[in-house]
């Protein structure tokens, strides 16, 4: 019987810089689905690749005076040299800029063209001459110029090609609403609020202003918008539409599209319209996770603070750092990384739970029985307790599995570890040592240990590739004991076992000395401002609040009357408003950026319902509102002309 297939991918990533943290999530949580259901017996494709178009890329590589693919290749290169060290083992790579995904992408294309669902339309928006670059109002300067040379620009109108998805949205409503397909079900409102409820609007899927791009092969000035290029990807690496692979029958639909939050509308809307379009299946789940943050913010390489994945795993084992960030991260919430929290969880967990377990089984083996068991044994108190935990892990581990819940998964290994790790302090096998009546039990005691150890080092062997096989070493477990079959059954390890001494596989790690490296490892090479990849330097969007909770906030326009520094208090300056409804008085921290001078006659919006509160013993009654830009606070100026009191809607 053919074996039943398993389909999982990753998002294809952008080489536009080199991979952080941040990154590594999805590819080691697919990877450790990959090969738990390989352990399960599946048949498994694991795909990830590189997103290689666009004209981001374009323009990078043109700073550096080289060609676009010249760029990718070697960012591509660093991406492959970091998924062989974190041990991902991906069944396949796609790169965008693979001939055959090409030829295929352009046939979706022309397909969707033919049965009406593409179309050619006018693109509109402002045209920068000296730059020849289109902009949409939204990327246009504070002034209103081209964000590029800052020059004025006109309005313009672009021919472009546009993906109508209307059709789709009843369809898509159900899929998100009534089926299974979004993990976790609980962000459908948010999608259904936001972009169907308002009527999905057609998409503009090429563009004339860049060439770093697949040619439209009916129009070739025009090249197809990144996304529509992007998510074919799932298709086309399994022979969509191409010759190069014939697998498209076997895996698809997908078992399991993971992705984060930040690229969920594309998958939850955009990719199911192209694939009802095209009239295909649709895949069986989208998992949805966080972003590991760092200080609150969207980790990336523009914030100076992400350590590299290399030195990271260099320091500590690629096996902590896979198991650190999946045991941190619950599906659909951000995870906050820190250093400190990491080593301190690879000491709790790994060096003090699961490390000193096996060294202790280990060296009592071979200190008691010079490394091997006897025959005879004798079961005792404890025993059925720790049995049964050992034995009705793997279903418990099965189901967080299948619902991509891979903390969870980790949480339910990790308790058996504290059991077994409590039953040695129930059972005390150093007392029974010291006496030759109670060897049975002692030998009893240490079996149903390394049985423990068995159990849990095979359920964690797809999160931790490396360090488990060496466990299984020294516990002297052979291949056919740590199956999947025989990962819930009690007594598989020979009764006359024989352990081996080995290296810790975890050592502890001195925290304090860590810390005070990498944080210098940190600020040396911290990048500089320009280094910014992605604009990812701003502070995520907060969650969704109803309409009713922003009409709470009451903002209004009031003018500057008088203004001075509150003594002693070198961050403050208090401020008198005419509010329109006879004045009040605010104390704002903003003395750093503003002199009192730049203040006084200006217009500002302020939280007007704000609860009154004393900074440095004077009061407040509001707050001005201003805008973080880096490091800095930037006033909301307003009209002249609109009047005092005036309400913000
Ligand atoms: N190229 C698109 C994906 C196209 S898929 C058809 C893209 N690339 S990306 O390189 O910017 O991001 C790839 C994935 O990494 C995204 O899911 C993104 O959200 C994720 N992450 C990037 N930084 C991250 C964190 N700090 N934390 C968790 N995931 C992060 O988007």
């Amino acid at each position: 019987m053919p074996k039943e297939t398993f389909y999982i991918t990753t998002p294809i990533y952008y080489p536009s810089g080199n991979p952080h943290i941040g990154h590594c999530y999805t590819t080691v949580a697919c990877d450790s689905i990959a090969r738990y259901k390989r352990m399960q017996g599946y048949d498994v494709m694991f795909l990830t690749g590189t997103d290689e178009h666009g004209q981001k890329i374009e323009q990078k590589a043109a700073e550096k005076g080289i060609t676009p693919k010249q760029y990718v290749d070697e960012i591509v290169e660093v991406f492959k040299k970091l998924w062989s060290y974190m041990n991902i083992s991906y069944d396949r790579y796609i790169r965008t800029t693979d001939d055959y995904h090409v030829e295929a992408v352009q046939k979706i294309f022309k397909e969707l063209y033919d049965k009406g669902y593409i179309y050619k339309g006018e693109y509109k928006g402002k045209y920068c001459t000296p730059c020849e670059s289109f902009w949409t109002e939204s990327q246009l300067d504070a002034d209103g110029k081209c964000p590029e040379c800052h020059r004025d620009v006109t309005e313009a109108r672009e021919e472009a090609y546009f993906f109508k998805m209307s059709p789709f949205a009843e369809r898509i409503e159900k899929l998100l609403t009534e089926t299974d397909y979004l993990r976790p079900k609980s962000r459908a409102t948010e999608l259904v609020n936001n972009f169907i409820k308002p009527g999905l609007e057609d998409l503009c899927v090429s563009r004339t202003s860049f060439k770093w791009g697949i040619p439209v092969s009916f129009d070739e000035k025009h090249v197809v918008y990144v996304w529509i290029d992007a998510l074919s990807n799932y298709i086309t690496a399994l022979g969509y539409e191409n010759g190069h692979y014939n697998d498209y029958q076997k895996y698809w639909p997908a078992d399991v599209h993971m992705v984060a939050k930040d690229i969920m509308r594309f998958h939850a809307i955009i990719w199911p319209a192209m694939l009802m379009a095209l009239e295909l299946p649709l895949p069986k789940h989208l998992a949805v996770h966080g972003w590991i943050t760092f200080n609150g913010q969207k980790m990336s390489k523009s914030l100076g603070n992400v350590v590299d994945p290399f030195v990271l795993g260099e320091r500590y084992g690629a096996d902590s750092i896979r198991y650190h960030i999946l045991r941190e991260m619950a599906l659909g919430a951000d995870s906050s990384f820190s250093n400190e929290i990491m080593i301190n969880r690879i000491n709790s967990d790994l060096a003090n739970g699961l490390g000193n377990l096996i060294s202790r089984t280990v060296a009592m083996v071979l200190k008691y029985f010079d490394g091997t068991l006897p025959e005879n044994k004798q079961s005792g108190e404890h025993d059925a307790e720790l049995i049964a935990e050992m034995t009705s892990l793997r279903a418990k581990v099965d189901e967080a599995i299948e619902e991509t819940k891979l903390n969870v998964a980790l949480a339910e290994i990790f308790k058996v570890v504290s059991a077994a790790n409590k039953y040695i302090d129930e059972t005390s096998p150093w007392i029974l040592a010291k006496n030759e009546a109670d060897k049975p039990r002692l030998a009893a005691v240490l079996y149903n240990l390394l049985e423990a150890i068995r159990i849990t080092t095979t359920l964690l062997s797809p999160f931790m590739p490396t360090t488990m096989p060496k466990a299984w070493e020294q516990i002297g477990a052979a291949a056919g004991d740590v199956t999947y079959e025989n990962a819930e059954k009690y007594g598989v390890l020979p009764s006359n076992v024989t352990v081996k001494k080995g290296d810790v596989l975890f050592p502890r790690i001195d925290v304090e000395k860590e810390i005070d490296e990498l944080n210098a490892l940190i600020s040396a090479n911290a990048p500089k401002k320009e280094d910014d990849e992605d604009g990812a330097n701003l502070v995520p969007i907060s969650e969704t609040i109803s309409i009713d909770d922003f009409g709470k906030i009451d903002l209004r326009i009031a003018e500057v009357k008088e203004c001075e520094k509150v003594p002693k208090a070198k961050k403050l300056l208090r401020l008198q408003l005419d509010d329109g409804f006879g004045g009040r008085q605010v104390v704002s921290g903003i003395a750093k950026w503003y002199s009192p001078e730049d203040l006084i006659g200006k217009k500002i919006i302020v939280v007007a319902n704000l609860a009154p509160a004393k900074l440095c013993g004077v009061e407040s009654q509001g707050m001005i509102v201003a805008a973080d830009v880096g490091e800095d606070a930037r006033v909301i100026f307003v009209d002249k002309d609109i009047p005092n009191g005036s309400k913000l809607r």
